[in-house]
């Protein structure tokens, strides 16, 4: 029978290296919380409950975290130890073993989990601590062992002697504890130190001091443990992730030109073909199906795309776009838009809560807003709907295969029927019906030799201002 595995999570800090107003724990990494992708790969080993210690921004923590987990308030965050005694209340009965990890820690994968656990029940130790050998181990704790090389506990940075802090084997904030021994050991924790805090490491010093089983689980790869204590190494953990996910979309059959200056979130989703150009930006609720180009110079946010779409410097957000499509260079896709199969958007063009039917083209210097159009429509250059009178907004409607002449003025409300034929130029008021046409503007004059008329007379005045 398998052992019932739970999880705490730590994310009640203030983060005060982070210089911030916000708390540490949803600090956007790839926009998504910090401490989120913690939870994620907690999530895929099985642990149940999984209980975040909040505390600094609570309200704002648990919102941002979602609703799946149990958590604890640590109201005056006294240190790890603390956070989690405060934890372990909502700790079930029948938990055998406790997972627990730093909530600022985002390069944690599922593995480094299942690892602990599995070494855990193999060695039966009242706790199985991951351990990371680094290059500069300034600011994490430093692991202590015996002669015999068995761990004695953890000294922190601020309390280490001079010798203890050129020891460069590091805690990294990742345990797995047996429950009844976490239980047992917690009261024992106390604030005597550099920092009037409860320590959760001090724990290891008073599990080995009762003879009790602890290992230390070396990662294979230290950055895995990385924690974010400060932006800078924000930025560093942030790279680290988008290499992640650019490698996982190559493997999975999309290319990536340049990873360098390329940025997709990890709740982005990409078909099969597809080609990312240099400076793309992919966030949010994202949808791209396959063999699209996207790029170079994309920024593209909460928008689901089809197939054989080509997106390129140019600014989407909230919109959906079919397949075939293809939209650039700068236009500006604004919410509510919805782009049918084949529609062709040019440059200088900015769309916002229109829906545009199957292969309408929109390819110069062009606004609509609050539309819709139909199929088989041409745009003109510099066509402009006025959707707002200065209080309200209104709606535009254009039929099927409507020829929009250049430079048209479409005062909204508006509807021109199918087929409907509108001159350039015109500023259009009324509506219009089907196979009709509009024209409104007033009619050209010539005056033949005007010019030279002028010029004769000027000179016959006695002109003298020729400069
Ligand atoms: C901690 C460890 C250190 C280890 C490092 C690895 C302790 C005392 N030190 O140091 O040995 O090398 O992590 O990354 O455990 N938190 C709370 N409540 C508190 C204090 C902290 O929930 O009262 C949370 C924080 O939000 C954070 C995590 O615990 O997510 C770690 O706290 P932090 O202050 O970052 O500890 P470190 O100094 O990094
Ligand atoms: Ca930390």
């Amino acid at each position: 029978m398998a052992s019932k595995l739970t999880a705490i999570v730590m994310a009640a800090g203030k983060g005060t290296r982070m210089k911030s107003e916000h708390p540490k724990a949803i600090t956007p990494l790839l926009g998504q919380p910090l401490t989120s992708y913690v939870l994620r790969a907690l999530e895929q080993v099985d642990t149940e409950p999984i209980i975040v210690v909040v505390g600094h921004g609570a309200d704002l923590v648990k919102q941002a975290l979602g609703e799946r987990y149990l958590y604890a308030l640590q109201a005056e965050q006294l240190g790890t130890g603390h956070a989690v005694m405060q934890a372990m209340p909502h700790l079930p009965s029948d938990a055998e073993y406790v997972l627990i990890a730093s909530g600022d820690s985002p390069l944690v994968t599922p593995e480094v989990f299942a690892s602990l656990y599995e070494t855990a029940r193999q060695t039966e130790a009242a706790c199985v601590l991951a351990t990371a050998i680094l290059e500069d181990p300034t600011g994490y704790g430093r692991i202590l062992r015996d002669a015999q090389g068995n761990v004695v506990g953890i000294v922190e940075e601020k309390d280490a002697t001079p010798e203890q802090k050129a020891i460069r084997e590091v805690c990294t904030s990742f345990y797995c504890f047996r429950a009844d021994a976490l239980r047992d050991a917690l009261p024992h924790l106390s604030n005597q130190n550099a920092q009037g805090e409860y320590y959760l490491t001090d724990v290891i010093g008073i599990l080995a001091g009762q003879g009790a089983r602890v290992v230390a689980w070396q990662s294979p790869d230290p950055t895995l443990l990385l924690g974010v204590n400060n932006r800078w190494e924000l930025a560093q953990a942030a790279q680290a992730v988008r290499m992640r996910i650019l490698k996982q979309l190559c493997l999975d059959g999309v290319t990536v030109v340049d990873p360098a200056t390329t940025y997709i979130e990890p709740t982005v989703q990409i078909g099969r073909d597809t080609v990312i150009e240099p400076n793309t930006h992919l966030r949010g609720n994202t949808i791209i199906g396959a063999n699209c180009t996207l790029g170079p110079d994309l920024y593209l946010q909460d928008s689901v795309v089809g197939d054989n779409c080509h997106l390129f410097r140019s600014h989407i957000i909230q919109a959906r776009i079919d397949s075939d499509v293809s939209v650039g260079p700068f236009a500006h896709i604004r919410p509510g838009t919805v782009l049918h199969t084949g529609v062709r958007v040019g440059d200088f063009v900015e769309i916002k809560n229109v829906e545009i039917g199957e292969g309408t083209k929109v390819l110069h210097l062009t606004y609509l807003g609050d539309a819709t159009v139909g199929k088989g429509t041409n745009i003109g250059a510099g066509t402009i709907t006025c959707n707002y009178d200065g209080e309200r907004k209104h709606r535009t409607v254009i039929g099927d295969g409507v020829f929009v002449g250049s430079h048209a003025t479409l005062i909204a409300p508006l509807t021109i029927g199918d087929g409907a034929y509108i001159a350039a130029g015109s500023p259009i008021t009324d509506d219009v019906p089907p196979e009709s046409l509009a024209i409104a503007r007033s009619y050209q004059t010539i005056k033949a030799g005007w010019v030279r008329k002028r010029r004769e007379s000027k000179q016959g005045a006695g002109g003298t201002n020729d400069g």
